[in-house]
């Protein structure tokens, strides 16, 4: 059986760190009250002429470097982002050109804070069925441009940056003691679509409508799918909370992710977090996550990984990797 391994993990934070007190100096907001309810401290902001292609490419530079893989031996690129620099065409041929490739095929995937797992997936099916061998999968956001800076109920919550993964094929048994992607789950429910959205159209470069949310509608749905879906992972590889190595879910909001561990029973030194230094940088999150916990030694070969993320839509997902 083909399995789908990570080779490689990168991330690309920009510049700029606006840190929690910055912005009580604009809006009424507080350190205090965005560290309690979110866990955020700081995010990083796209320079104004930096484009969502450009942290998908900075991203998947380094996770090139690190998988030790050449561009050209890439036949997809998969950019998860809900911030693309255009309308069309996609994100990813971009970083197709500007990496100097012309086989195989670029597309965007468009799940918002989800996209990432969703990405991954499509990646992984490709490879499973042998129609690719190795991908980029990416996942990159500049929220900063979608957000009304005048709106304290979300500007406080997200910040912009990139991830990537490099997947390549590799022979497996077919059962949970592989290597690679054991399984992913995606879901949807497009019943709640005025609880999370934007009021206008895409684009890093363009005029888009600012992000809307009923925050705490959000939450709670995002407390039970998430819940849901991750019973649905384990069960399906027949695995037990315990055996989880390392929990690297969606960065939205530091209540979320405890919730999930709690459940999971899993302690605190055991989930990979991001969220205070990162905020929410919406697909790009899970794989900054990946890219950091890799780097500095935390996730070792045959660990068991999970992944989670909730999103717009709403849609929600996971899956379980044998690292
Ligand atoms: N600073 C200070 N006060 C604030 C702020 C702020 N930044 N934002 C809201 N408040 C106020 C509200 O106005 C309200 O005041 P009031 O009681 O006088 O009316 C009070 O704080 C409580 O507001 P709530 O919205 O009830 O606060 P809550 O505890 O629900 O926290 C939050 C809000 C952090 C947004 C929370 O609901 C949450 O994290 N929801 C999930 C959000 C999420 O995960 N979004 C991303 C999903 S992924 C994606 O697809 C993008």
């Amino acid at each position: 059986m083909i399995r789908s391994v990570i080779l490689g993990c990168g991330g690309y934070l920009p510049e700029k760190i606006v840190a929690n007190d910055e912005l009580a100096k604009r809006i009424d907001t507080s350190d205090e009250w965005i560290v309690k309810r979110t866990g955020i401290r700081q995010r990083h902001i796209a320079a104004p002429d930096e484009k969502t292609s450009d942290l998908a490419l900075a991203a998947a530079r380094a996770a090139l470097a690190d998988a030790k893989t050449e561009a050209g031996d890439i036949d997809a690129i998969i950019v998860a982002t809900a911030t693309p620099d255009n309308t069309f065409p996609a994100t990813a041929t971009r970083v197709q050109a500007e990496l100097g490739l012309i086989k195989g095929f670029a597309l965007d995937v468009q799940a918002v804070c989800s996209g990432f797992v969703y990405a991954l997936a499509i990646a992984d099916n490709f490879i499973r069925l042998g129609q690719i061998k190795k991908a980029l999968v990416i996942g990159a956001e500049t929220f900063s441009r979608i957000l009304d800076w005048n709106d304290r109920g979300t500007c406080v919550l997200f910040g912009d940056g990139a991830g990537a993964v490099v997947l390549g094929a590799a022979e497996g048994k077919g059962d949970k003691t592989d290597r690679g992607i054991l399984s992913t789950h995606l879901h949807s429910d497009g019943r709640h679509y005025n609880l999370l959205y934007t009021e206008g159209g895409p684009g890093s470069t363009g005029k888009p409508g600012f992000v809307k949310m009923e925050g705490q509608e959000v939450f709670r749905h995002a407390v039970a799918h998430l819940s849901e879906v991750v019973d649905e992972a384990l069960a399906a590889n027949d695995l037990k909370p315990e055996e989880i190595d390392w929990l690297v879910p969606h960065q939205a909001n530091q209540r979320i992710i405890d919730g999930t561990a709690k459940k999971l029973n899993l302690p605190p030194d055991r989930v990979v977090l991001t969220i205070a230094e990162h905020a929410n940088t919406s697909a790009a999150s899970i794989p900054l996550a990946l890219a950091a916990a890799a780097k500095d030694g935390r996730l070792k070969k045959g660990q068991i990984v999970l992944l989670d993320a909730m999103g717009g839509g709403f849609t929600w997902a996971a899956a379980v990797i044998r690292w």
